[in-house]
């Protein structure tokens, strides 16, 4: 479980809505994207990576013949859905998912790439949707992946996640980075 605090802000392209104008573009007023100020926003959850047990929320989709024998299980390639919740317990009020795909890209230490979305459920939210690609170090105390993007009330989205993990689960833990390694 890892909680998440997401600094976003919207964004104003400015230079797509000032170039010349082409046969297939055209200028359009900020406003009929409901486009206003730029606006900072704080969000905070958590996340929970069930990689074992009946109902995992996370499971291995692909791998190398080498990922096995790796300490850093480099190339195991991984789904998630994963609940985002308010708080760290697991049936705290769930606010989205993170639905994406992270991968062992690091030969040498613990390092992940990080595809994914939050998809957000709750209130206002409700249907948006940020957009991360990042490096995930799951043994570092902090860990900053920037939000590339976003959906709905997040359109233009730019910023930066940091995940910090709340806490740890050793034999799921084991059984992702350890198994068969030196983990
Ligand atoms: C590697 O380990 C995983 C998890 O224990 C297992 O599901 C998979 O079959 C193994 N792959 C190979 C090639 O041994
Ligand atoms: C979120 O939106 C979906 C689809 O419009 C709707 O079915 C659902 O009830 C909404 N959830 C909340 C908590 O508003």
């Amino acid at each position: 479980m890892s909680p998440i605090s997401i600094l976003i802000s919207a964004l104003i392209l400015t230079h797509l809505l000032t170039g010349e104008s082409q046969d297939f573009t055209k200028r359009i007023p900020k406003n009929s994207l409901g486009l206003r100020k730029e606006k900072l926003s704080h969000l905070h959850f958590y996340f929970h990576d069930i990689v074992s047990g009946r109902h995992p929320t996370a499971v291995r989709v692909a791998s190398a013949a080498m990922t096995n024998t790796s300490s850093t299980l480099f190339g195991a390639v991984v789904m998630m859905d994963d609940p985002l919740t308010v708080g760290p317990e697991p049936d705290s009020k769930q606010v989205g998912r993170a639905q994406g795909i992270y991968a062992s890209a690091s030969l040498n230490e613990l390092g992940f790439l990080m595809v994914l979305n939050y998809a957000f459920t709750e209130g206002k939210y409700n249907g948006s949707t940020l957009s991360i690609l990042g490096r995930n170090p799951p043994l570092s105390a902090v860990r900053e992946m920037p939000v590339v993007g976003g959906s709905g009330l997040f359109r233009f989205a730019r910023g930066y996640a940091q995940a910090r993990t709340h806490f740890l689960y050793p034999l799921t833990f084991c059984l992702h980075v350890g198994k068969n390694g030196t983990g």
